[in-house]
């Protein structure tokens, strides 16, 4: 009966569909092991929606690259081409976005270029630095529900220079796309269904998936690990740590490896934004378990009383280390040399207010006092000019401003706490927080054309808090 039932699921798109009984039987929530996305250097990415085996027991109607809940890993090296067929089974609009990658316009999944039925055929050079990059769906105001519902993965680049280091590869270098979801104990589903606070604040979950799997475990052996984070949420921020408040090593962001490791003990990541971490347990005892978290911390402009919270405290996941030799890792003192942009060099400065208007009942969020329109030129940037960009958050709440195309230096943080390393090195995406002023150094060296500067928290720009940047 359950697998006759699954075949129906699949038919059922995951919004708007009445409630389905054969999902509401109570699932189970025992630990599972992490699952690790399968890799692949190119070919067919199919999309559509149907039945998954995200807990143990009831399918869960969700969004499927190649058969999968959360899509394959992407790994390649850099100066390699990079082929995808993109295979759209979905019956609504949707497209690809490289995030991260310098790819040109025509390839950027801007949401112009979507299709709702048929192929996309992405083709171009892979031009980036080593490092841990993403895709997603981008097609015009439903990113947040594809993205919530599967439509992501990792691109993970691989260069000479990353490689000499030997960092710890292989098994010691894991992969975790961070998710927070909205679940109910009684129902294996994944509910997606913003209201107009749900638009305000970002639609926020009650429970973590990793690489799509939710009460996730990873058994680790006593040494050190590379950890490639990846917070491909839809609104929520975590700080990151762990819950022994260990200390580890920040190694790089967006755009690959910083300067030297930091140590630290937490890391703000904001949605589309990236960390590698190293962490050892070469100091554990075996059978010792520790967790991953998301640490509590307070958000002015974040809605009291809601349901979900931004800065709640939520796990992410449990670490269980093995019986096995204790192996010693030091890790080398300098990692990259990261040409410094300078303020000096600027060619011109553009402020960039984010603004709310809450006499409207949608497009409420504005970059620059514009509400998204995909065929309106917004601002143009002369090709290979410096620019400075001051980002003047006046619409309450945190944004995760994301820039396509190229990578930027975060300058200066004001009124709000200093720079932290997350916003070292270069960057595609930044945390600007209720009130603050983020200042970023921006320049196009690889194509001209139509890109797009938006707030990553999925449900703004969904509803519009996104605007078309011209490299001319
Ligand atoms: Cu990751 Cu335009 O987005
Ligand atoms: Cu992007
Ligand atoms: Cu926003």
């Amino acid at each position: 009966v359950v697998t006759g039932a699954v075949g129906l699921i699949s038919l059922t798109p995951i919004l708007g569909c009445e409630p389905d009984n054969l999902n509401e039987l109570p699932k189970s929530t025992d630990p599972q092991p992490l699952r690790i996305p399968t890799s692949i250097s190119g070919g067919n990415i199919a999309a559509s929606y149907g039945p998954a085996q995200v807990w143990p027991g009831p399918m869960t109607p969700a969004l499927l690259l190649n058969g999968f809940f959360l899509g394959p890993t992407i790994k390649i090296s850099k100066g390699a081409g990079f082929t995808s067929q993109f295979v759209n089974q979905l019956g609504e609009p949707s497209n690809i976005h490289w995030h991260g990658l310098n790819v040109p316009p025509e390839m950027d999944g801007h949401p112009m270029d979507s299709v709702t039925s048929g192929s996309i055929q992405y083709t171009f050079p892979v031009l980036n630095r080593a490092g841990t990059y993403w895709y997603h769906a981008h097609p015009d105001m439903l990113t947040g529900k594809q993205a919530y519902s599967g439509f992501a993965g990792f691109f993970i680049i691989q260069d000479q220079e990353e490689l000499a280091l030997q960092l710890p590869n292989g098994d010691f270098d894991i992969p975790l796309l961070i998710q927070d979801k909205r679940t109910s104990a009684s129902s294996s589903r994944i509910d997606y269904t913003p209201n107009s606070n749900d638009i305000i604040s970002g639609f926020l979950g009650n429970e973590v998936f990793v690489n799509g799997t939710p009460n996730a475990y990873l058994e680790v052996k006593r040494q050190a690990y590379r950890l490639r984070l990846l917070n491909g949420s839809n609104a929520r921020v975590y700080k990151i740590a762990f819950d022994d408040n260990r200390a580890f090593s920040l190694i790089a962001t967006d755009g690959g490896l910083l300067d030297r490791p930091y140590p630290v003990e937490s890391v703000l990541l904001s949605p589309g934004e990236r960390v590698e971490i190293i962490v050892s347990f070469e100091g554990d005892i075996a059978g010792k378990s520790l967790r991953l978290v998301s640490q509590e911390f307070q958000v002015a402009g974040s809605h009291a009383g809601a349901e979900f919270q931004q800065g709640q405290p939520l796990n992410i996941l449990e670490l269980r280390v093995l019986n096995s030799e204790s192996v010693t890792y030091s890790l080398p003192t300098s990692l990259s040399n990261i040409e410094q942009l300078n303020q000096a060099d600027a060619v011109r400065e553009k402020v960039f207010p984010l603004t709310m208007d809450h006499s409207r009942s949608k497009n409420i969020h504005m970059i620059d006092g514009k509400v998204f329109d995909m065929h309106r030129s917004d601002y143009q940037i002369p090709f290979e000019e410096l620019e400075i960009w001051e980002i003047q958050n006046e619409a309450e709440g945190m944004h995760s401003m994301h820039l396509h195309g190229t990578h930027f230096q975060v300058l200066e943080r004001r009124f709000g706490p200093p720079m932290t390393p997350v916003d070292y090195g270069w960057k595609d995406t930044v945390l600007v927080n209720d009130n603050e002023t983020v200042r970023i150094a921006v320049k196009f060296k690889d194509y001209r054309g139509r890109y797009m500067f938006h707030c990553h928290i999925l449900e703004h720009e969904d509803d519009g808090m996104m605007i078309n940047v011209d490299v001319i």
